[in-house]
């Protein structure tokens, strides 16, 4: 396969200002976020930011109380049934549990031809042509056609997963924490698989994790959550270096430094207490619970009075904090 140049600059999701309620919890909160033709961009948050609420959003699987959504220009926010599965082909989802994900009763031949059954894209012969294509993408041998979900290892299955979603040719992979349930020695065999897609096929892809140490090769930008809003985003290197929010701060001083004597003298910023939960979130910041930045400062009022908007503080880098510039400075660790 040759590379295929990404069309620079091409905005292919335009995701603006959206809320999603359950109730009382507000699981996202007035959310923007961008993505251009064959970028990857990662999303890290702790468990319950909504990360997943959102990738769910986006693919209209749960539908936003707020806001708009635009794919390749068409608005997915309350656009009917019909039209949605059409565009659902340019736009698919992979999910933390292949096997979970994948219907235990077909074989993975079955799994892998459906998208264009439903679809109706493909004659018999052309199916099975798609399906030995994608295989190979995959990097599946012919012998596990026959197979059942649950006679697959969890790597077989997350790339069974892959290709399905795959073989419709989609514009962008909604991938949520696609390695989290997978043996750390094949965790970076599916990481590159999915920057290869990237690289060889241009799609783009929102690759959701708990932790930045997992975003860190395979993202162009990365976006942070915090109880439903997005605290930070910038480009990953910014991201790394230069991290402004004291909630991105304090999840960069948690990863790793490949060097052992940085790594023994690496400052670890712990945030006191709980995350709060999203049915009663603190008024203005969300962080301003357990803020060490605010603390430093002596406990500005306008942390609790005002909401900070994620704001531009340098080209390519917003930050959600209305004393960014008072964190400016070097990573707590490079
Ligand atoms: N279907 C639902 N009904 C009610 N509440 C929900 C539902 N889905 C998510 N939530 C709530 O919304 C919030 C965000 O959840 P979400 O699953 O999006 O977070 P997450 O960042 O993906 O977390 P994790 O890292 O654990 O996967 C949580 O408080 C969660 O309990
Ligand atoms: S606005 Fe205040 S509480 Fe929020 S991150 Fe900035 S300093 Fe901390
Ligand atoms: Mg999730």
């Amino acid at each position: 396969m040759t590379p295929m140049p990404p069309t620079a600059h091409e905005k292919i999701l335009e995701v603006s200002d959206v809320s999603v309620t359950f109730g009382r919890v507000v699981a996202v909160d007035g959310v923007s976020l961008e993505i251009h033709r064959g970028e990857i961009v990662g999303l890290v948050g702790e468990s319950g930011s909504g990360k997943s609420t959102l990738g769910r959003a986006i693919l209209q699987i749960v539908r936003p109380a707020r806001g708009s959504i635009r794919f390749g220009g068409t608005e997915l926010v309350g656009i009917d049934p019909e039209a949605l599965r059409r565009h659902r082909r340019d736009l698919q989802m992979i999910f933390q549990d292949p096997r979970g994900s994948l219907d235990p009763r077909m074989r993975v031949a079955a799994i892998l031809a459906e998208p264009m059954v439903i679809h109706g894209t493909h004659d018999r012969a052309a199916r099975r042509a798609r399906v030995a294509e994608v295989l190979d993408i995959v990097g599946l041998r012919a012998d596990v056609l026959d197979r059942f979900p649950h006679q697959l290892s969890g790597g077989q299955a997350q790339r069974v997963a892959i290709g399905r979603a795959l073989v419709l040719d989609p514009v962008l992979l909604v991938a949520d924490e696609p390695i989290s349930s997978l043996d750390v020695s094949i965790q970076a065999q599916v990481i590159n698989l999915l920057s290869d897609l990237r690289a060889e096929l241009g799609i783009a892809l929102l690759f959701i994790a708990h932790d930045l140490a997992v975003v860190r090769h395979i993202a162009d930008r990365v976006a942070v959550m915090y109880l439903g809003g997005i605290v930070e985003l910038a480009d990953k290197r910014r991201l790394f270096e230069h991290p402004l929010h004291p909630y991105t701060r304090s999840l960069q001083s948690a990863v790793p430094v490949p060097d052992p004597k940085r790594e023994r003298t690496r400052t670890r910023i712990i945030l006191e207490g709980e995350i709060p939960t999203p049915d009663n979130p603190p008024p203005g910041c969300a962080l301003s619970t357990r803020c060490p930045l605010r603390a430093s400062l002596g406990g500005p009022d306008r942390c609790t009075a005002e909401r900070p908007p994620l704001r531009q503080v340098h080209p390519g880098h917003a930050v959600a904090c209305h004393f960014a510039e008072a964190a400016d400075g070097p990573a707590p660790h490079r």
